[in-house]
């Protein structure tokens, strides 16, 4: 199961000096390919959902494809939300499985930067996950053209980096520093000493966004100087297209299949310079050994209704797999009735979460504190409830 604590693999590298690349999943070509080659590598890796191109693909379908990657790999992996718009949006994809949470509001003002993200930190950390909050302004869309980006790059002040991290309690600091999303109108000059100041003030891992189109020597200077997640997107895609267009050139018959055979390795091609480049490769031993794994919590409760018909029974289930679903932390909510007539309990709740910290949160949860006691306690007090981790 080498899904892993995302905060521990990215605290190993800043404390070791290289940096994770965050490499986007739009297809499970591009899956194959970041797998591939992070298996290849033996190198610690992110697979990161960026919620912007959910319009191009079902983010809920693809969530299980990605869980079983993370799932079947020998190298640590982490799965993130990238520019998550909302609380909604974090909270939707920790339930569906992401391991790490960012919702982009780098776009607002300061005070409301810091307030959303505020939020964002207090709900993902009671379910066990880190955060990742941006300050200053990364232009810019990923994977798309220069002429996309009107407006400039916004430079992360070290005074409001420094306020920013203190209030919002996050745990990896995106940084505008002069990279962009996409395709640059020309060559980037980065702010290294802004960089500099940042980390030397803050000592939380830093995340560059717009990780495509820099020079050997501006990735070094970067993690040299505590930048440990490396976003990167355009790169792929633009050699991902060039391969489909000399595809198409050569293919006798352009299917579909032929034109797209090749996506896999080109991705796994690019991926694997970029975690040899950026010294994630060879590290997956030591991230392993160093890191909490990721293991989720089976909350049972086995239980008999008092005072309570069949179709009431039914409707209280109902209702409580309606609100618990919803609960951050909350993977699945199982509701089953006993195979056996003569069964000791008749029916049973299977709550999964995502992480033992959400045992806590959830419990405390007003919406689950109103079911429990106002529509399940009451009539089932012949029950028995223990939390289980796998072993
Ligand atoms: P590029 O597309 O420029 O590599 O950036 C990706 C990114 O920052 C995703 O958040």
């Amino acid at each position: 199961m080498p899904l892993v604590d995302m905060k521990d693999m990215l605290q190993h590298a800043y404390r070791h000096g290289y940096a994770v690349g965050a490499f986007e999943v739009i297809s499970l070509d591009f899956l194959q390919g970041i797998m591939q080659a992070a298996e290849q590598a033996r190198a610690p890796v992110i697979l990161n959902l960026v919620e912007p191109h959910f319009e191009h693909f079902d983010f809920e379908l693809m969530m299980p494809a990605v869980e079983m990657a993370a799932s079947r790999a020998q190298v640590p992996v982490a799965i993130h939300l990238d520019h998550g718009t909302s609380l909604d949006s974090a909270v939707n994809a920790i339930n569906r499985g992401c391991n790490g949470v960012m919702v982009d509001s780098s776009h607002l003002d300061f005070a409301e930067n810091t307030d959303i993200t505020k939020t964002v930190v207090e709900t993902a950390h009671a379910c066990g996950v880190p955060v990742e909050g941006e300050l200053g302004y990364v232009p810019g869309v990923d994977g798309e053209a220069a002429d996309n980006h009107t407006d400039g790059v916004a430079y992360t002040s070290l005074a409001e980096a420094r306020a920013y991290v203190t209030r919002t309690g996050i745990d990896f600091l995106a940084i505008s520093i002069g990279t962009v999303h996409g395709h640059m109108k020309s060559k980037p000059k980065l702010d290294y000493a802004r960089l500099k100041q940042i980390n030397e003030a803050l000592k939380v891992p830093l995340v560059i966004h717009g990780g495509t189109g820099l020079s050997d020597d501006q990735y070094h200077r970067l993690i040299s100087n505590g930048v440990s997640k490396i976003n990167y997107f355009t790169a792929l895609s633009d050699k991902v297209s060039k391969q489909i267009k000399e595809n198409a050139k050569t293919q006798t018959a352009n299917s579909y299949c032929g034109l797209t055979k090749d996506v896999t390795q080109v991705v796994a091609r690019e991926v694997g310079h970029c975690l040899r480049l950026w010294g994630a490769a060879g590290r997956a031993a030591e991230v392993l050994a160093q890191c909490g794994a990721w293991i989720p919590v089976e909350h049972l409760i086995i239980y008999n209704t008092e005072q309570l018909n069949k179709a009431d029974t039914e409707t209280m289930i109902a209702e409580g797999r309606r609100v618990l679903s919803a609960i951050p932390g909350v993977r699945e909510v199982f509701t089953g009735e006993a195979v056996q007539n003569d069964a000791k309990f008749q029916y049973t709740w299977l709550v999964r979460f995502c992480h033992p910290a959400v045992i806590e949160s959830y419990r405390n949860h007003p919406a689950h504190i109103a079911f429990a006691d106002n529509l399940f306690r009451p009539v089932a007090s012949n029950r028995i409830s223990i939390d289980y981790q796998a072993v």
